[in-house]
């Protein structure tokens, strides 16, 4: 049973992702994060992808899919995965439920996270992630945090390259012409389910949680 998080860059995925992970005890899978973490390492595919997110647009398909078909092979994944960031285009989609045909897996839950672009651009320019372990803060809601460190581990916080004004405005872009489209491929599926991302992220888990209860 894999849960799926859907929505804009900034809606929320990231953290609610985290929070649910722990909460249902299944591996957050988040695309970005693996994709951050080849960056870091200098692999080959960290290579091939670091210009295209620091520019806002997609790494390919491919790569993507690869990648993800890699992780689902490993043991932790056998009872499920909570993917944030994943599937980000409609081929990404075909691709998943391809995979999971194969291996007998199903989608219990689409969580597509809605919110204005306004909240949106307010989140992304002041979030702040931990280097150490990727917790995510925001300078607004956690002010104390910004010039200490993480809570959890110890580690420094930064900004992600691609927070910057300019590179925002073309992630959102991208989202609107390659991710958007998800939201009507799944949405006649009894899986599929709109959160509102207002509020506090106390308020949002407690809606996704109501709306992953409702599953069981
Ligand atoms: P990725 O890492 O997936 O970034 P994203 O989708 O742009 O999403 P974000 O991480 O920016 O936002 P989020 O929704 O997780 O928000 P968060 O919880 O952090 O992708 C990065 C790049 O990698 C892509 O551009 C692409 O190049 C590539 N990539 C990744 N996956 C790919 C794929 N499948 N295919 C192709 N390319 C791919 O929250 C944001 C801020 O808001 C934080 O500061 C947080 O503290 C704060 N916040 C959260 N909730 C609340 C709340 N309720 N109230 C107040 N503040 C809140
Ligand atoms: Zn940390």
């Amino acid at each position: 049973r894999h849960l799926i998080f859907l929505g804009a860059p900034g809606a929320g995925k990231g953290t609610q992702a985290q929070r649910l992970a722990q909460y249902l005890g299944l591996p957050h899978v988040s695309t970005g994060d693996m994709l951050r973490a080849s960056v870091q390492s200098g692999s080959d595919i960290g290579r091939r992808a670091a210009a295209v997110m620091d520019s806002g647009a997609l790494v390919s398909d491919d790569i993507i899919v690869g990648i993800v078909a890699e992780r689902l092979t490993l043991e932790d994944a056998v009872a499920g995965v909570i993917f944030d960031g994943f599937p980000r285009t409609v081929y990404q989609a075909h691709a998943l439920d391809q995979l999971l045909q194969d291996s007998g897996g199903v989608i219990s839950a689409v969580l597509h996270i809605a919110l204005d672009d306004e909240e949106i651009v307010v989140r992304l320019s002041g979030r702040r992630v931990c280097s150490g372990c990727g917790a995510i803060y925001h300078e607004r809601y956690h002010p104390s945090l910004v010039t200490a460190v993480c809570d959890q581990c110890g580690g420094s916080l930064v900004q992600r390259e691609d927070d910057q004004p300019d590179v925002i405005r073309k992630r959102l872009a991208v989202y609107q012409a390659e991710t958007a489209p998800l939201i009507a491929y799944y949405h006649d599926r009894p899986a599929y389910h709109q959160i509102d991302g207002h509020g506090e992220a106390d308020e949002v888990f407690a809606r996704i949680v109501e709306a992953v209860r409702e599953k069981d």
